[in-house]
């Protein structure tokens, strides 16, 4: 089976981290072997577990282990490489105060969902043999952003990329009149540019494959309706599909017409409220046993 990957967005509190677990539970009981992220840096898995978690995966099922993202392990990592590659370009610069600006670079906007992709990336590759990846996301603004890293760095890159290359086509103009015919060295600005590119177009592509199931986790009301229809026109704009809406926290009336009429194409999966609470393996398991059918829409 390819693999599968399986994102939960939406409004905050709406129950991402509960139907996420829900869906790690009922994956793995069906032998799927499944990874569940979490990637919200509020970490709720461990108080829906019950457990500690931490960034090397732990297993708690036969098929299922359980994987929270360091959020700073990340930043700092991207900061540092920021710094290595600004000190090599600008090594013959001193007159410029670097310190200083290594200072102003960790509040810099972006930063957050830039070390979400690179957890995100980190994560595929190394666990690129599980047959589920199941994403705990963290509340819309920062999920969207982060959903939109891709496009946005592609913009960006490939402008820069355009003008690396009208520098260089001048300055070996340049080289061959002083030095004649001979090739100059290949520049490694812009092969690293092209790395970046493909790098971000992978990812592009990845998110709007097939192998990417978004699920829009919402409750039966006004707001979190109208939070799921931008969100749902967002990721659209960037050529992201939703693939179906979790209606979590159902009780047993009929959900507005307009949500039905917003997200026809989009699989809409009731999710019952459960008086006993959500919290624990057994508690999971106990949902799962009494609301078979509904769970059942979650997978596949
Ligand atoms: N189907 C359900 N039945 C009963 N309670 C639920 C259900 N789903 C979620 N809850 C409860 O609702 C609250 C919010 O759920 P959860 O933490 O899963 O939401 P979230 O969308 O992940 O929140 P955040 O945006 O903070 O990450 C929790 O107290 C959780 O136990
Ligand atoms: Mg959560």
């Amino acid at each position: 089976m390819e693999q599968q990957l399986h994102f939960f967005i939406g409004k905050g509190g709406v129950g991402k981290s509960t139907t996420s677990a829900v869906t790690s539970v009922h994956l793995s009981n069906a032998s799927m072997d499944t990874l569940l992220v979490s990637m919200d840096p509020a970490h709720s898995q461990r108080d829906i577990f019950m457990m500690d978690f931490s960034k090397t995966p732990k297993k708690i099922g036969r098929h299922l282990a359980v994987i929270e993202i360091d959020e700073a392990y990340w930043i700092e990592k991207y900061l540092k490489e920021t710094q290595d590659q600004i000190k090599k370009t600008y090594r013959y610069e001193s007159a410029f105060n670097l310190e200083n600006y290594f200072d102003v670079l960790k509040f810099s906007p972006g930063l957050e969902e830039y070390a979400l992709l690179l957890a995100f990336e980190n994560i595929i590759h190394t666990f690129s043999d599980k047959e589920i990846i199941v994403f705990d996301m963290a509340p819309t603004a920062l999920t969207l952003r982060f959903f939109s890293m891709p496009v946005i760095t592609l913009i960006w890159l490939e402008e820069l990329l355009s003008l690396r290359k009208k520098i260089y086509d001048k300055k070996e103009i340049v080289s061959k009149i002083k030095i004649g015919k001979k090739e100059i060295e290949k520049d490694p600005v812009k092969s690293k540019l092209e790395r970046l590119i493909q790098n971000h177009q992978n990812l592009k592509e990845l998110f709007m494959s097939k192998a990417s199931i978004v699920n829009l986790v919402m409750n039966n009301d006004t707001l979190s309706f109208s939070e799921s229809v931008r969100i749902k026109k967002r990721l659209t704009d960037i050529g992201i599909q939703v693939d179906r809406i979790v209606v979590n926290k159902f009780l047993n009336t009929d959900i507005a017409e307009d949500i039905e009429k917003e997200f026809e194409n989009q699989k809409i999966v009731r999710f019952p409220f459960s008086s006993n609470g959500l919290i624990g393996f057994r508690a999971i398991n106990e949902y799962i046993d009494a609301n078979r059918e509904i769970v059942m829409g979650l997978s596949g």
